[in-house]
């Protein structure tokens, strides 16, 4: 029996069993999808032996995800531009990594809102870790013009213009209220918002009735940040479309069906956050 699983430490909250078990049962494919914790000495040694393993490939997921990138034999495009693996393959004996998170992101936005455009328009990103640059990486593929960057330390987005070029700049306190006047898209990528950690605390009262307001935080599903941002009247997307979408191209590379995110999928996961969140 084929098998996936998701690697991590610790990795006992991981949903993606639950996101890579329904799509199994809904297409009838007898293979499971497991959680595997594997400590950070034991990584290099889990991905270059998995051509003799049982598993057909994994997800990564913290604090793995640049460690794998050096232990794959071949990362594409994605993966070198983020120097991240979340998703593990073989072909022919060799372990391949790609990162989906980006991608992730944009098609979940692509769903809710399927007649948003991207192209050309103006966005700014809170945070400048992995998150921050997967969605940066997909927003310049998609035609996005300009990116603000706001983060707490301003040194790291020197290192995303290095990166990405021209199209990237700083938003500081001082130019944040003109920054989000021309927005149309604003996203969260940090951790603050999160259960148990610190709020986003940013005014977002100048931003243009149109502008999509989007949170990768998905515990809570939505965020005290997307809540004002629904209340002033912008449309919203949470963080748990990108959970899903960033899983569907895993899947469809280890089992040969593309999966498709359902109402019925967010609603399973939805309702687990939501039991965790209760306790
Ligand atoms: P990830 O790979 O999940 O994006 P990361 O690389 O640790 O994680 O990046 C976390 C991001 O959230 C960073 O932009 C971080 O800001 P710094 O670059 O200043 O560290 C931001 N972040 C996390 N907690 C924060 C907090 N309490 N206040 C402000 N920014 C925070």
């Amino acid at each position: 029996m084929k098998k996936a699983c998701v690697i991590g430490w610790p990795i006992a909250h991981s949903r993606s069993p639950l996101i890579h078990n329904y799509w199994l049962r809904k297409h009838g494919i007898d293979a499971v999808y497991e959680r595997k914790p594997v400590e950070p000495i034991d990584v290099a040694n889990f991905i270059a032996d998995l051509p003799r393993s049982q598993f057909i490939g994994c997800n990564v997921t913290i604090p793995h995800k640049e460690a794998v990138f050096r232990a794959v034999g071949t990362a594409d495009r994605i993966a070198s531009r983020l120097a991240a693996v979340n998703t593990v393959y073989l072909r022919d004996e060799t372990v391949f990594g790609t990162n989906t998170d980006g991608e992730g992101f944009i098609a979940s936005l692509y769903q809710s809102y399927p007649s948003f455009v991207l192209r050309n328009k103006s966005a700014i990103i809170i945070g400048a870790g992995g998150a921050a640059k997967a969605i940066i990486g997909a927003f310049l593929d998609e035609g996005v013009r300009r990116i603000g960057i706001i983060n707490r330390t301003a040194d790291r987005v020197l290192g995303l213009q290095r990166q990405f070029g021209a199209q990237i700049y700083e938003v500081n306190d001082v130019s944040a209220e003109n920054g989000l006047r021309a927005c149309d898209v604003l996203v969260n990528a940090t951790s603050q918002g999160m259960e148990g950690q610190s709020p986003l605390l940013l005014d977002i009262a100048t931003l243009k009735p149109g502008a999509l307001v989007a949170d990768i935080v998905y515990t809570p599903l939505e965020t005290a940040f997307l809540a004002k941002a629904r209340r002033q009247g912008n449309p919203v997307l949470g963080g748990l479309g990108m959970l899903l979408h960033q899983a569907v191209r895993g899947f469809e590379l280890w089992f040969g069906v593309k999966p498709e995110v359902t109402q019925e999928l967010y609603d399973l996961v939805a309702a687990d956050v939501q039991k965790v969140h209760e306790q």
